[in-house]
């Protein structure tokens, strides 16, 4: 069965007709070619797909397309202002906190979301923030680093010149 979908992706509409069974992940990566959102387990597990919806990190492998008619989602595609990046991918980049990079749009996507409403987090937050995350590569130390060096630098006010 077919359904027809509005929706906004990353500030474009989109308006498709989708699969009852197609969820909101193989809909971005293979329809859209938004490809920010990996499918690690495709079950709510590791936490790659992660993507804001309506500002709400939700996993789009657990999600329908048809269900998301009227709704914003953002992914990692989304955050960066033309050539200016969003601060926490900057503290990423600037903490090395990436390296085959596959888990990094989903746990950017819930860093993001967490500061909004954290902005002065402890460490054990951040840590708890992530947890539902899997991280092969870093040991996620870095990554913790990253997310408390981004809430520091999403509280200074930017300088005017
Ligand atoms: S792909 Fe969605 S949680 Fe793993
Ligand atoms: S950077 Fe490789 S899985 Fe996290």
């Amino acid at each position: 069965m077919k359904h027809p979908l509005g929706v906004t992706i990353n500030g474009v509409p989109y308006d498709r007709v989708v699969e009852s069974r197609r969820t909101l992940l193989d809909f971005l990566r293979d329809e859209l070619g938004i490809t920010g959102p990996k499918k690690g387990c495709d079950a709510g597990d590791c936490g790659c797909c992660m993507v804001l919806i309506d500002g709400v990190p939700m996993h789009s492998c657990l999600i329908l397309a048809a269900e998301m008619e009227g709704r914003q989602v953002t992914t990692i595609e989304g955050l960066a202002r033309g050539d200016q990046l969003h601060p926490v991918q900057e503290a990423f980049i600037r903490c090395g906190a990436v390296q085959c990079g596959f888990c990094i749009p989903g746990i950017i996507i819930t860093a993001k979301a967490f500061l909004e409403e954290h902005p002065n987090p402890t460490t054990d937050e951040v840590i708890e923030a992530i947890s539902g995350h899997l991280c092969r590569c870093t040991g996620y130390l870095q990554i913790v680093d990253a997310i408390m060096a981004a809430a520091e630098a999403m509280r200074v006010p930017p300088q005017h010149a």
